[in-house]
């Protein structure tokens, strides 16, 4: 794997009064927070709280209303080498004619100079370290329309690793897919962290967000609470950010006493 460019004492991600809108009211009002590096983060939240949004201007896509966000200190809209991101599943079109290895080679694409004919070694060993990485070294010269959906995650999962960037933003990764997928793909997520790299998961399962991450974002246009896990998934928290309509419930209530699943 390849070790992290940055040697930097800021935070990794830094979010100072981030407002964020698309129409006349804020998708985003006023968030802030900060991450250091090294942390596996999960973004919760109901549907059309922000979340995706949030990644979007994590990644420098979206232009803030107010605020701003700092990776390792540089405005995100200039840093944009230092973040991969790992889009909506339904963002994609799978019907585009591309193989595996070339979908991770787009990955390298921002290292490779205007110049070169083409890939060098270097980026070529990235790209098959990036695929053994999650395994699908097989399926390389696959159309990526013929993969199932947990292959897919793992191809774009790959392509970020191969870009090499240091924080990954990933828009839930674990939706559509089964439970061994599920599984393999947060062991390539656990050890990315461990490698030093800092990454932001959408996800939606509440069940599984204590055992996953390391600390927790809860929004709703606003940031309800960050920090661990046990901290966030207060049933009383929970309930006003998803007014009543949590499922998970009784089990969230053993989360918050401490309990484990
Ligand atoms: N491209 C867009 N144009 C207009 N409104 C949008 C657009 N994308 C998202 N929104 C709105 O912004 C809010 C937040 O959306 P989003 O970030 O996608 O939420 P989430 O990912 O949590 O479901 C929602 O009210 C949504 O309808
Ligand atoms: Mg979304």
């Amino acid at each position: 794997m390849i070790a992290p460019s940055t040697n930097n004492s800021a935070p990794a991600v830094q979010v100072e009064h981030l407002t964020v809108s698309y129409g006349p009211s804020p998708a985003l009002l006023d968030i802030s927070f900060q991450l250091e590096p090294g942390q596996l983060v999960g973004v919760i939240g109901p549907n059309g709280s922000g979340k995706s949004t949030l990644i979007k201007s994590i990644l420098g896509i979206m232009k803030p209303d107010l605020g701003e966000v700092r990776l390792f200190g540089v405005p995100s809209e200039k840093a944009r080498r230092s973040v991969a991101y790992v889009p909506q599943r339904g963002a994609v079109d799978w019907d585009f004619p591309v193989t595996v290895e070339q979908v991770v080679m787009m990955g390298r694409y921002g290292q490779i100079p205007w110049w070169a004919w083409g890939p060098s070694h270097e980026d070529r060993r990235h790209v098959d370290d990036a695929l053994q990485t999650v395994r699908m070294e097989k399926f390389r010269h696959r159309q990526i329309g013929q993969l199932s959906g947990g292959q897919q995650q793992r191809v774009f999962m790959a392509r970020a690793l191969a870009q090499g960037a240091d924080i990954l933003l990933l828009d839930e990764p674990f939706a559509g897919v089964d439970a061994a997928t599920e599984r393999a793909l947060l062991d390539v997520l656990d050890s990315t962290k461990r490698a030093g790299r800092t990454l932001i998961v959408v996800h939606h399962d509440l069940a599984t967000a204590a055992e996953y991450f390391d600390s927790l974002l809860l929004i709703k246009q606003r940031l309800f609470a960050f920090g661990p896990p046990q901290q966030v998934l207060q049933p009383e928290l929970l309930s006003e950010v998803y007014e009543g309509s949590l499922k998970a419930f009784e089990h969230l209530r053993n989360v918050a006493n401490g309990g484990r699943s």
